[in-house]
């Protein structure tokens, strides 16, 4: 546990200018190093983003029997080799299954472990206990799979059951749903139809197929047959677009400023940001289109420009869902008043990030109205250097970070190291820009 608490940054005086390059997707690491441990044969993983949620899926997985290798080719992208156990191979845990702060490691482990022989607990922090698993114990039930909870909270026990597959209509277009009930599927009997409301990031079913699973998309519906054995995994992961929006946004709103980020994934489920910035008036550029593990990936520029004010609802709300606290930020900044709607799952993220959001940005001066499924904010605002706190929210952290550079005086973000649970190197990448930010304590 690092004793590095408070990050305090100065306000920008400079514009930042430079090329960079940002960590691995953090939803695709996850996931690689899972679908990897289930497949027959040896993966590599190239790139891998060692941030804590993901740490947490790794020392899982190892708990689990697998045996990975690493190295640390540089301190925010390892490159990994993954023994793969087959997806009958994993050993029972002898101690419950740590998931720290990390949904995604909980909820998809649970898909894969209800299909397991031998029973598994999960559990993590009280951030995480305090999630809702309702949304994957009720569809995995209703598979047949056993799991008790107290209060549909982890920790979850999960015990052997036999697993039937079925036709579910998610009732939130939830990735970790979706991919928890898919994975379950791979040890059902039959096939499982997964029925979606909207466009969830398709990560599982891309790299699923790409390891030679049975699973075709129709429409709005997802379908997998069960017990095809998995091919190992050869990839290369994408810059998270997640953690590039943080330099982007940066970026628009310092004047003058100009960056690059390289090699950031562009699926078309995650460019929800791009579309919503070009919507407020930011100016940025697309070269170097490349397709990486699957998944497309390019080099994006962005510089300074007068936003203005969008109406933000609807599909592109799923397609952006983690980039709303640095969204918001450059709402503060456009002209007009900004709205958000159908974005209640931000009230069920690593906090509620409508509310806590709202109170953080107040002591910078930033009057947010919330409403059951988003917010409003007038813009522009001259932005008041403040103590704030990220409440152990990483991107709330980051995007605490991004407003200071604008602010009037410095601000100092307490508990700020909870950014290494997704951007590794955050604070050193905004620094290579020309940013001044510094840990104290
Ligand atoms: C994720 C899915 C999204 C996202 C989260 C990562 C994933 O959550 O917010 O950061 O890797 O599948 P939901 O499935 O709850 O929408």
């Amino acid at each position: 546990m690092t004793h590095i608490r408070k990050l305090r940054v100065l306000p920008q005086t400079t514009p930042l200018h430079g090329t960079i390059t940002v960590p691995g997707d953090k939803s695709i690491s996850h996931r690689a190093v899972m679908f990897a441990a289930l497949a027959e044969g040896t993966s590599h993983i190239r790139r891998w983003l060692p941030a804590g949620d993901t740490l947490a899926t790794l020392a899982a997985m190892r708990a689990l029997g697998v045996v990975v290798t690493v190295d640390e080719a540089e301190s925010a992208a390892w490159n990994l080799t993954v023994a793969g156990r087959g997806l009958d191979g994993l050993q029972p845990p002898d101690q419950p299954l740590d998931c720290r702060n990390a949904g995604t490691c909980m909820r998809l482990l649970a898909g894969i472990m209800a299909g397991q022989a031998f029973a598994s607990v999960l559990d993590g922090t009280p951030q995480l206990r305090n999630r809702p698993m309702r949304r994957i114990i009720q569809p995995l039930q209703q598979m047949g799979a056993d799991i008790t909870s107290s209060d549909d909270k982890a920790p979850l026990t999960i015990r052997p059951a036999q697993l039937e597959g079925i036709a579910y209509r998610l009732p939130v277009a939830s990735a970790q749903v979706k991919s928890a009930v898919l994975l379950a599927g791979l040890y059902a009997k039959g096939a499982t139809h997964v029925i979606e409301p909207g466009p969830a990031r398709d990560h599982t079913e891309r790299m699923l197929a790409a390891m030679n699973a049975d699973i075709i998309r129709r429409d709005d519906t997802i379908i997998l047959a069960p017990h095809r054995s998995l091919w190992p995994l050869h990839v290369t992961i994408p810059a998270d677009i997640s953690s590039a929006a943080f330099p982007l946004v940066a970026a628009a709103i310092v004047p003058h400023s100009e960056i690059v980020v390289t090699g950031i994934g562009r699926n078309p489920t995650r460019t929800g940001i791009l579309d919503i910035l070009a919507m407020m008036g930011a100016e940025f550029s697309v070269t170097n289109e490349i397709e990486t593990g699957g998944e497309p990936a390019a080099d994006v520029a962005c510089r300074f420009s007068e936003l203005h004010s969008a109406a933000i609802s609807g599909d592109v709300v799923v397609r952006a869902i983690d980039e709303f606290p640095i969204l918001t930020v450059a709402a503060t900044q456009a002209a007009g008043v900004t709205t958000v709607r159908d974005a209640a799952e931000l009230r069920v993220k690593e906090v509620d990030r409508i509310s806590i959001l709202a109170g953080e940005l107040r002591k910078m001066g930033v009057t947010m109205v919330e409403h059951a499924d988003g917010y409003t904010v007038q813009g522009p605002i001259r932005l008041r250097g403040a103590e704030v706190d990220s409440h152990d929210d990483h991107r709330l952290g980051m995007a605490l970070a991004v407003a200071a550079l604008i602010a009037d005086r410095p601000t100092t973000i307490l508990q700020a190291n909870c950014i290494a649970d997704s951007f590794p190197g955050f604070v050193e990448t905004m620094q290579t820009l020309g940013a001044t930010m510094q840990w104290e304590e």
